[in-house]
């Protein structure tokens, strides 16, 4: 149905009209052992969930609701690279579907025009050391309009149809993701972090300006100094202690 060009990601899809969440679907068949590369799509989600516990907003046919399973042998401490691996592949989906030039706002927010038409939320099944699954959610706005939106996205949120002046079947976007997904994740499992995180550092903006992070513990301000070999931020606040950020809104530039 979705004619995709992959050998394993995506060729296992669960499509749902209504759910939940994507996630928790995806989590259930990763018990029941669903294959590396399983893909769980809803056209509506009615507890979609977003980073820092919060809602994600997935009214019926207006974006791509959709979990992928993966079953990486990595450390499970290293399972935020994953995160930074799919943001690299949702920009290039973007680019190559919808003719746009994303930009990433650390971990994992898709931005156009400074405004956020992706988000990437990242889940493990873990014990002790070994990862059982991890569980990549995406959601991207495809068809919505300005009005579509809930008043508190309002300015902060766009959409493929909004940016590029015309909709797009979610199909094209899905094929293309799947492939490049599957080819930064086999390069990946192959040669490690370093090429993944060169690809994310030329997508990504914010690195070296002043930032403030809302984490869940308070705020910490300071100089963006990248990511580390695991994929978490580290900013040198002005006493010169360095942070590493693991969870956290950021802002920047401050004003
Ligand atoms: C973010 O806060 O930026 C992450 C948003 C992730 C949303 C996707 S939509 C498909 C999957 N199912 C969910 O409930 N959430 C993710």
């Amino acid at each position: 149905r979705l004619g995709l060009k992959t050998d394993f990601i995506g060729q296992k899809v669960f499509y749902y009209e209504s759910v939940d969440s994507t996630q928790k679907i995806a989590n259930d068949l990763s018990t029941e052992n669903a294959p590396e590369g399983t893909l769980v799509i809803a056209d509506e989600q009615t507890s979609g969930r977003g980073r820092m516990e919060r809602k994600w907003h997935s009214p019926k046919g207006e974006g791509i609701w959709m979990s992928l399973l993966v079953r990486p042998e990595i450390p499970p401490q290293q399972a935020p690279q994953l995160t930074l691996l799919t943001a690299v592949a949702a920009v290039r989906a973007i680019e190559e579907a919808a003719g746009l030039t994303p930009v990433i706002k650390w971990p994992n927010d898709i931005m156009v025009n400074s405004k956020k038409i992706a988000g990437i939320l990242t889940e493990m099944q873990a014990e002790a050391d070994r990862i059982h699954s991890v569980i990549i959610g995406i959601g991207i706005n495809v068809n919505q309009d300005r009005t579509d939106f809930p008043k508190e996205l309002l300015g902060t949120a766009t959409s493929l149809a909004i940016e590029t002046g015309n909709g797009l079947p979610r199909s094209r976007i899905i094929q293309e993701f799947c492939a490049q997904f599957e080819k930064l994740y086999l390069l990946y499992l192959e040669k490690g972090f370093y090429p993944i995180k060169l690809l994310w550092e030329s997508y990504a903006r914010g690195i070296g300006s002043f930032m403030r992070a809302r984490t869940y513990n308070g705020v910490i301000e300071g100089v963006a100094l990248g990511i580390t070999e695991d994929g978490v931020l580290k900013i040198e606040s002005s006493d010169g202690t360095i942070h590493k950020i693991y969870s956290a809104d950021i802002e920047f530039p401050l004003s």
